[in-house]
């Protein structure tokens, strides 16, 4: 295993930040997860696991050691008329998969193409995006238990995914770390385009609904809306949607006629963010090298050297903002470390 001293993390985190690591290890097997937590050698070490830095925030450097999974390979396990169930290393990028399915003809992922990250930090946040969540095509999942170097099955009633969480973000949180992930994809696959950009898409781009046309319309639709992190530093979704009663809602709605809104269950409504931060004025704000999207008020970004506690501070007055205008507490949805 490559351990490294004193190392920065610009390259493996998406806003860019320039913080240190103590130790970098580069992690790719069960034995290396077991260097690093069960033999004595990190043994006074703080501990923390990264997969492709994409949703997580620094306010400041990390003493002890950062273990990189980049655990590989992709294999298909089993196959029938109707679909394929595929293992993949936590490592590998979430993105490259897709692709890797795409081509193939195995669908279910289509609408998560270009979302940035690794397999593994996939079933951790139960990524979505375009109508699509991973927990649709998610089979099971293999994990490394930290306090006894077991490797434990979770099948997709015991991760407990919701919208952006599962058990790993809530009670089992820091016990465990995943390994590879089981997907069942379609070879028959049934298209959702429901996803009003999606339709739209297609028909400027005059495809019809193919696995490969949906990837493309989709990455068409990031590439216009989301900074890409080569350029820009950033984690996509700095919050999440919030949901919130439908009568304060329809409260907004007398004082706000344009807010949006989709109703969730029977008395909740889930609000865009991104249309709140962007009323409450905030849309391409900008302090020095850190502020707001242009193009997407959601996302907030470091334009070259932004320091994370600023952006921290940045959006807890985007919060307080928030809080006072709508009556809304957003919650965040990046790691803030
Ligand atoms: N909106 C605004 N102003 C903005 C941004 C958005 O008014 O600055 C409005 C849009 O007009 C639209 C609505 O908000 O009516 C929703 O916008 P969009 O389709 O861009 O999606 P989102 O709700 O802002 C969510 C996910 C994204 C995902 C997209 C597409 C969360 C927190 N974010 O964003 O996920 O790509 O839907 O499905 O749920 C991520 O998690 O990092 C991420 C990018």
């Amino acid at each position: 295993m490559i351990v490294q001293k004193n190392v920065s993390l610009k390259p493996y985190n998406t806003f860019g930040l320039d913080v240190n690591a103590g130790f970098l290890a580069i992690v790719d097997s069960a034995d290396d997860l077991d260097e690093i937590y069960q033999t004595g050698r990190f043994r006074s070490q703080k501990k923390m696991v990264l997969g492709g830095g994409s949703n997580i925030l620094f306010t400041h450097g990390f003493t002890g050691i950062v273990a990189k999974n980049e655990i590989r390979g992709v294999s298909i396990q089993k196959e029938s008329s109707d679909d394929v169930l595929v293992a993949v290393g936590a490592g590998e990028d979430w993105h490259q998969f897709v692709l890797w399915s795409v081509e193939r003809g195995y669908g279910g992922i289509e609408n998560l193409s270009l979302i940035p990250g690794t397999v593994g930090a996939a079933p951790m946040q139960n990524i979505g995006a375009y109508g699509v969540e991973l927990k649709e095509v998610f089979h099971s999942l293999e994990a490394y238990e930290i306090k006894s170097g077991k490797t434990v099955t979770f099948f997709r009633e015991d991760c407990h995914f919701d919208y952006r969480f599962s058990v790993f973000k809530g009670e089992l949180k820091d016990q465990f770390v995943i390994t590879k992930v089981f997907f069942l994809l379609s070879k028959n696959p049934t298209f959702n385009i429901t996803y009003g950009a999606i339709e739209e898409t297609l028909e400027q781009m005059e495809e019809k609904p193919s696995l490969k046309s949906i990837s493309q319309a989709v990455i068409n639709i990031r590439q216009s809306k989301l900074p890409d992190p080569y350029d820009i530093g950033n984690a996509g979704s700095f919050f999440k949607n919030p949901i919130i009663e439908k009568l304060h809602f329809e409260a907004l709605e007398a004082q706000f006629p344009n807010i949006k809104g989709y109703l969730v269950g029977d008395d909740e409504v889930k609000v865009p963010a991104g249309w709140l931060i962007e009323n409450a004025g905030w849309k391409g704000y900008r302090e020095g090298d850190i502020g707001v999207h242009d193009k997407q008020a959601l996302v907030l970004v470091n334009h070259g050297m932004g320091r994370g506690k600023d952006i921290y501070r940045l959006s807890n007055e985007i919060r307080r903002s928030i809080e006072g205008k709508f009556g809304i507490e957003l919650q965040r949805e990046v790691n803030v470390i």
